[in-house]
């Protein structure tokens, strides 16, 4: 027989401050389920290039880059997320270097990629590899790979930085360090790992590759343009029209264990289904304009803005203009996936 809770009021207060001396807690002695859950904070949104612009240009009135900060940024903070990033699991920021000047070389425990947007002269070496970097490329640091950047034109250039950092927070293993140098010494040949994995499908099969297996840090904007022009001839998804997804060539995975980097096309007169994902993501319009449903609110979007989706925020994305609108984006999709939590939905 099933044993009756008898016990009074005060009977229960004095036993809960007993469960509370000891260190412990009494679940059932509050209303609702013993395991809460939880209604995301992420909040839909779209920031502005037009806003962003001036105001990164004057950000160099304030600080400059090794005089008290690492970096002349301005991050993308989602007014839903108390510690200010761009999702619950992505921080992006845009980040503005003038003619000449270099950001120190440092490594950090979160993985890290940049996106090239505006002007000609910007490097990033990793662990000394320099790759000069073009608008539409993407460059890599995964953790804990030395980088520095740098300004060698003779022109502003903007970018802008996407990292793992609030989950690497959150799980308490952030760690960053500053090198001696402001600038890491560089190998012989610039370039070295677009070099070594230069065709898709092929893969160096040398000794030395064996020896000290390296990656694909540099993924240019003209290769990824052109294949997604290609698949465009092909095949396209209801959901996102035509999208590649960058993956790391030797392995074929995503390009970090954490994050996902896409490149999108939705071509002029297409509006996709609406779905809903378990992941979050922020988007880049490197390209064109349209709009995007979010929860049933419409956001329009043109070249340069970001904007950002919540887990399981249903959205459709539209182009109604006559030009094709690329997207780049960068999703957590390869962390849900390995915790067994990606779900997709219509
Ligand atoms: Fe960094
Ligand atoms: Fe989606």
């Amino acid at each position: 027989m099933a044993r009756q809770a008898t016990r009074s009021v005060e009977e229960l207060d004095e036993y809960l401050g007993l469960v509370r001396a000891a260190g412990l807690d009494a679940p059932w002695s509050r209303p609702g389920p013993l395991i809460e859950s939880k209604k995301t904070r992420v909040q839909p949104c779209v920031w502005r290039w037009a806003e962003i612009e001036p105001l990164l240009e004057r950000s160099a009135d304030f600080v400059a880059p090794g005089q008290g900060t690492e970096r002349r940024i301005l991050r993308l903070a989602n007014p839903g997320v108390p510690e200010r990033t761009s999702t619950h699991t992505l921080s992006v920021a845009v980040q503005y270097l003038l003619p000449g000047e270099v950001a120190p070389a440092h490594r950090h425990s979160p993985n890290a990629l940049r996106f090239m947007l505006r002007g000609q002269g910007a490097y990033t070496t990793v662990d000394g590899d320099k790759c000069l970097m073009k608008p539409g490329d993407l460059v890599l640091t995964p953790t804990p790979m030395l980088h520095d950047h740098g300004n060698e034109g003779n022109e502003p250039v903007i970018w802008f930085d996407g990292l793992d950092s609030p989950i690497v927070r959150y799980l308490e293993a952030l760690t960053q360090q500053r090198h001696p140098e402001d600038r890491q010494d560089i190998g012989q040949v610039v370039g070295a790992s677009e070099r070594r994995f230069r065709a898709a499908g092929l893969r160096p099969a040398t000794a030395a590759a064996a020896a000290r297996p390296g990656r694909l840090i540099h993924y240019r904007w003209q290769a990824a343009h052109a294949a997604l022009e290609q698949l465009a001839e092909v095949e396209s998804d209801p959901f996102d029209d035509v999208i590649l997804e960058y993956v790391d060539p030797a392995t074929g995975r995503s390009i970090f264990p954490t994050m996902a980097c896409y490149i999108q096309m939705i071509r002029p007169g297409v509006h996709t289904r609406a779905h809903r994902q378990t992941s979050s993501a922020v988007y880049h319009v490197v390209r064109g304009a349209g709009s995007t449903v979010i929860d049933g609110v419409r956001h329009e979007w043109r070249e340069g803005d970001f904007f950002a989706i919540p887990p399981l925020a249903r959205h459709e994305h539209a182009n109604e203009e006559t030009e094709p609108a690329i997207l780049f984006s960068l999703q957590d999709v390869p962390l849900l996936t390995a915790l067994g939590l990606y779900r997709e939905e219509e």
